[in-house]
């Protein structure tokens, strides 16, 4: 739900024109003067308002601001259409105001000037189609963009590495199947069928300033025949202690594989890289369908990699590109969940990072979600909720039954899809009592809950496990017993390595988040991001910093400590 900005033509002045009498002639000023700006094109346009009268020509003059001095606009003089073409004028800068004016003429009788509101070129600049080439493979489309505008625009020339391309592809066939999907201006559409006609388009979007652009023309092709060697599937790389193991599947045995790198940021600059793909030691003419290299082949950073099989005397094409990076490949290691009564009617939850840290595990490493599942022992029926906090209640239970909780943490970015395996179920018996009286709310809610959740942007979902377990908007005291229980000091002490009790410390992210920015996973972090801090209603101010998990920025930590006592 984008706003589409910028698509709408600049109307800008509407004015009432003017009669004078002007050399006899009564020439009327033009009306509804608009001015259209498509990346390095300048287009004028207008009404006559003196039809009537024959062989009337337009004349425009630009002034820029701080000349004293009209100058007459390249393009815009003796127009005997309504439309002129002003690309060639010359301007010091695209973000400078700039005026117009108008007139129509006659011989030597002219009209009043009409004057045009002052804009900023590059504010009214309207972003055109990039310009795409495609090549087909049998399963895949290679699609190469150019920027819109041209090689030299001035337009966009701070901005062309920063364009946002969004495809939409279907299959010719079947306009309903579409895809839409956002790629690098060297990229390639995957799992497609071989000899099947697709359809698609593309536009350019700046994320800021904002603007969205204008689709391409729809381009068709076929993919080709079915590739006598098909290419290597599910290729996945994982860190095994010191080492990265690369794995993939492949059909047929006895072949001998290749596997290459590219760092990830060239895929966001314009032009061809495809010789910048570098040979993974280790993985050359194997010939089994893995190979081991040694973790310090790759620093720290994002990559794609492919792999390539082949029989001596033919290749088949190169594999789905997979990103990878290095902080993400380790094993998400499951939770630890403690569970006790609190009161009659409640039982409070910690989680915490897994004993296990010796091989890097990324628990402390990203803000993670955990995926909680909470049920009677006695009953089948499970109540899923995602959870931020490592420190909540479940209220509103019955005295003196057994509950039982198990939990596994996910990585808050659909991307990566990281999630690990589920922690042991641990089960507690509530204390004796009598239930309180507002399992009402919970009952409602519980219908909702039952429901298997999507993991992401579930809307209701946040606000129903909002109201349930915090119907009022200050959140839950277990927050602050379990900074009392932890003394500050300590917190501040712990290594990520030194579990404690309840909390464990997360450490700051700013560093994920820059390599995000060079990337286009940021945009979804973002959009996930705000939309949970947007739904989550009474969570937005516990959000990744509060409850157990403590940023390792003292500053930060105050700030949280303050907000949630
Ligand atoms: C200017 O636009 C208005 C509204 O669209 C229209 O009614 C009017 O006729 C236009 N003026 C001329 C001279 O065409
Ligand atoms: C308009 O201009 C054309 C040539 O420029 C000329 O032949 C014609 O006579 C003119 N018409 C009027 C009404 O002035
Ligand atoms: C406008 O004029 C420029 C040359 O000044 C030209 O390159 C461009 O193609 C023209 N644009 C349109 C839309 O005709
Ligand atoms: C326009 O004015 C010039 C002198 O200023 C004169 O010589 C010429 O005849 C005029 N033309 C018309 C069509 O009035
Ligand atoms: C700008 O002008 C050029 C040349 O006429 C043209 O090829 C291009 O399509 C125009 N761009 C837009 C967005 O109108
Ligand atoms: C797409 O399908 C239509 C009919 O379904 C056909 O006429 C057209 O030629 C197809 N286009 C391509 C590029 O194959
Ligand atoms: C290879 O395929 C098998 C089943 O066909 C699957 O279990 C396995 O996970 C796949 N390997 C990879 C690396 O995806
Ligand atoms: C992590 O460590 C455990 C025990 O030290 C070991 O069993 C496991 O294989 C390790 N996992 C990885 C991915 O290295
Ligand atoms: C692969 O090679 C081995 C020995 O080189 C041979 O025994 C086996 O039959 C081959 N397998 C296939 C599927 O060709
Ligand atoms: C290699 O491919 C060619 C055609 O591309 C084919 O004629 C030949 O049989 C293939 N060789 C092997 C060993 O598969
Ligand atoms: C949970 O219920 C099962 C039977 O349904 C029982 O065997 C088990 O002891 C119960 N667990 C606890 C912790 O009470
Ligand atoms: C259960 O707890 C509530 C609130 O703390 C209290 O009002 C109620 O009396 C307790 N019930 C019993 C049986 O202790």
């Amino acid at each position: 739900m984008l706003a589409f900005l910028g698509a709408t033509t600049l109307m800008l002045v509407a004015g009432a024109p003017w009669v004078l009498p002007a050399g006899g002639t009564d020439l009327r000023s033009p009306e509804n003067v608009t001015v259209s700006i498509t990346d390095d094109n300048f287009t004028l346009k207008w009404d006559s308002s003196s039809e009537s009268v024959r062989n009337v020509t337009f004349s425009a003059d630009y002034q820029i601001t701080g000349m004293d001095n009209w100058i007459k606009l390249p393009g815009c003089q003796y127009i005997t259409s309504t439309e002129c073409n002003f690309s060639s004028v010359k301007l010091k800068s695209v973000y400078e105001k700039i005026k117009l004016r108008i007139r129509a003429e006659k011989g030597n009788s002219t009209s009043p000037w009409f004057e045009v509101d002052p804009f900023i070129p590059f504010q009214e600049a309207q972003i055109g189609p990039p310009d795409v080439h495609l090549e087909a493979e049998d399963k895949a489309i290679k699609i190469s963009l150019s920027p819109p505008g041209t090689k030299k625009s001035v337009m966009w020339a701070m901005d062309s590495s920063s364009f946002v391309y969004s495809l939409v592809i279907w299959k010719n066939s079947s306009r309903l199947e579409e895809r839409t999907k956002t790629v690098y201006p060297r990229d390639k559409i995957h799992k497609l069928s071989p000899e099947t006609t697709y359809c698609l388009k593309v536009k350019a979007r700046l994320r800021s300033p904002r603007k969205d652009g204008f689709y391409s023309p729809v381009y068709c092709i076929k993919t080709t025949a079915k590739h006598q060697l098909p290419s290597p599937e599910n290729v996945e790389i994982n860190a095994e202690n010191q080492v990265y193991v690369l794995k993939w599947n492949y059909t047929y045995e006895n072949m001998t594989f290749q596997a290459q790198w590219l760092h990830a940021f060239l895929k966001k600059i314009p032009g061809d890289h495809s010789d910048k793909w570098k040979q993974i030691p280790n993985c050359e003419n194997v010939r089994t369908p893995r190979c081991v290299f040694p973790q310090s082949v790759f620093p720290k950073g994002i990559y794609f990699i492919r792999v390539q099989a082949s029989n001596g005397n033919n290749a088949s094409l190169w594999s789905e590109e997979k990103k990878f990076n290095t902080e993400m490949q380790t094993i998400l290691l499951p939770p630890v969940v403690n569970m006790r009564p609190i009161n009659n009617a409640s039982l409070r939850v910690c989680i915490s990072a897994p004993t296990e840290s010796e091989n890097n595990s990324v628990n402390q490493l990203y803000p993670l979600i955990y995926e909680v599942i909470f049920r009677e022992n006695t009953s089948n029926t499970e109540r899923k909720v995602l959870e931020k906090r490592t420190d909540f209640t479940f209220p509103n239970l019955k005295p003196l039954t057994v509950y039982c909780v198990k939990a596994r943490a996910l990585i808050e970015n659909d991307k990566w899809n990281k999630s690990s395996v589920f922690s042991d179920t641990v089960c507690e018996k509530t204390k004796p009592g009598s239930t309180s009286k507002a399992s009402l709310i919970a009952g409602i809610c519980a219908a909702v809950l039952f429901i298997p959740v999507v993991i992401y942007g579930v809307k209701f979902l946040w606000q129903c496990i909002s109201y349930v377990f915090f119907p009022s908007s200050k959140p839950p005291s277990t927050l602050d017993e379990c900074f009392s229980e932890q003394p500050l000091k300590n917190l501040l002490l712990s290594t990520s390595e030194e579990q404690t009790e309840r909390c464990f410390i997360i450490e700051n992210t700013n560093s994920v988040t820059i390599m995000e920015e060079n990337d286009q996973i940021d945009e979804d972090h973002r959009k996930y991001s705000s939309q949970t801090s947007r739904d989550s209603g009474v969570y937005s101010n516990e959000d990744e910093n509060s409850g157990c998990k403590i940023g390792e920025d003292e500053s930060q930590l105050a700030g949280v400590f303050k907000l949630d006592s």
